[in-house]
């Protein structure tokens, strides 16, 4: 292998390519990138980074070039159903709300950025087709998965799939929506009609929306992409996946890619232990700035209370503060969420629902032991409220306690038991209590196996 390192070139060739894909993860990885470049270099038989560099500015072969380079370089990990919170925040928030919103239409659009061999589009596809046909028929759906790497693609496009990428999958979806020879998994060609696979470059300085200029999507997931660029093209394409978004669409980020700071055009929404970002409009937004705090964004709608009845009625007199108290949270101000919080927990001590959303709001502000106290406080009030003995457990599971973990996710189940599926659980937003209870079965199972 030729010495990349000691090229003087190299660096300015490093340069380019973080530049041209965005990779910034590649900053402090040099031996992984001289290694790269020296095969290339030997493949080519090409003396130096310099004349690699014009090799793929220049000549005829510079994009398959770079496609080689691409393939190398980005990392495709994805599986089915990842971070299953995730999907069930998809499932029960943000989908009713997009059907609630474009009744007229029934037009629903959808960009999967970043998707990688396609398990991400499909699971959506899945998740609809399975388990809301009755609420879809009649719309029109697309959904839009882009990628920089082709190879990647093209697989997408196949839809095979190796075990691997459906070790989250239920065996009922494995079982129904695919054909599988040995280790290989096809999915059934119904769960492709609403998908188009495209190459993107998400780094790229022009950004295109991939369905034009003007058209809008109601959701867009990037997940498990963002942590490979740098902190500017992050902000850079936050701003511009807000813009591609319809007011009040949504964008689902992976799990760790939460800084409050690039999201404050959005209201952040805590659904079952996962963050979800609801776009509020640039109008709204500027005269909230004006106005502040008095106009506020538009929650997700309630679900009707015919449709999903509460296990508990709402205490009218509360109501307002509480929904104050959400909204303040909902918009990521912490700080004055906690202020508020605690004024009202001075004049309702006994209320379970207000040291539930305390605890929420304390755990945002990342501290340690308040939020387990409050969540604890709202169970001693309330022995039934299953979505704080969930909390309690997501808390004790991520401290490592898990035979505490695993007894408060059994709390959940043995509180719901005989609990229509259907009926929302308190303060759940909507979440209905076979979602929670799945949930809770999966973090059991989890902190018991560990
Ligand atoms: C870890 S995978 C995530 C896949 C999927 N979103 C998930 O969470 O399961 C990251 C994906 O980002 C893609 N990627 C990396 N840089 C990109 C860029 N500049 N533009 C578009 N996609 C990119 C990679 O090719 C890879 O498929």
């Amino acid at each position: 292998l030729i010495s990349v390192g000691a090229d003087p070139s190299y660096l300015r060739l490093k340069n380019q390519l973080i530049a041209s894909t965005g990779l910034a993860f590649y900053a402090d990885r040099d031996n992984e990138l001289t290694e790269l470049i020296g095969q290339r270099l030997s493949d080519l038989r090409l003396c130096d980074c310099s004349s690699y560099s014009q090799f793929l500015a220049d000549s005829a072969g510079g994009a398959a070039e770079m496609d080689v380079l691409i393939a190398r370089l980005t990392i495709g990990e994805t599986s089915f159903f990842r971070d299953p919170e995730q999907f069930a925040a998809i499932r029960d928030i943000i989908l009713p709300d997009i059907f609630e919103r474009k009744q007229s239409s029934k037009q629903l659009r959808i960009w999967s950025a970043g998707c990688s061999t396609g398990a991400e589009p499909y699971s959506l596809a899945i998740l609809m087709a399975r388990e809301l046909a009755e609420r879809i028929a009649g719309w029109d759906i697309g959904i839009h998965a882009t990628d920089l790497n082709r190879d990647f693609l093209a697989r997408a496009a196949e839809g095979k799939f190796r075990a691997w990428t459906l070790r989250s999958a239920a065996d009922e979806v494995k079982r129904e929506c695919f054909s599988h020879e040995g280790h290989t998994w096809t999915i059934h060609p119904r769960y492709k009609q609403w998908i188009s696979f495209r190459q993107m470059n998400l780094a790229a300085r022009e950004f295109s929306n991939p369905l034009g200029e003007d058209a809008r999507f109601d959701l867009i997931l990037c997940r498990n992409v963002m942590i490979y660029f740098s902190p500017e093209i992050n902000r850079r394409l936050i701003g511009q996946f807000h813009q591609s978004l319809e007011d009040y669409g949504w964008l689902v980020v992976g799990s760790s890619e939460h800084n409050p700071e690039n999201y404050k055009n959005f209201s952040s929404v805590d659904a079952s232990g996962a963050r979800i970002y609801q776009k509020r409009p640039a109008k709204l937004a500027a005269l909230e700035m004006a106005t502040e705090p008095q106009v506020q964004p538009r929650p997700a709608p309630e679900p009707k209370p015919r449709e999903k009845p509460r296990i508990e009625a709402p205490r009218e007199r509360d109501r307002t503060d509480l929904e104050e108290l959400r909204q303040l949270a909902d918009r990521g101000d912490w700080q004055s969420a906690s202020e508020y919080g605690q004024r009202l927990l001075a004049g309702d001590r006994l209320n379970p629902e207000i040291h539930f959303f305390l605890a929420l709001v304390f755990e945002n502000l990342g501290m340690v032991d308040e939020p387990e106290r409050s969540l604890r406080q709202a169970l001693y009030l309330d022995r039934n409220f299953a979505l704080a003995h969930y909390h309690l457990g997501l808390a004790l599971k991520r401290d490592g306690q898990m035979a505490g973990a695993a007894r408060s996710f059994g709390n959940v189940l043995k509180v719901l038991n005989g609990i229509p599926d259907e009926t929302a659980v308190m303060a759940g937003r909507g979440i209905t209590a076979i979602s929670l209870k799945e949930l809770s079965k999966m973090h059991q199972e989890q902190s018991a196996g560990s």
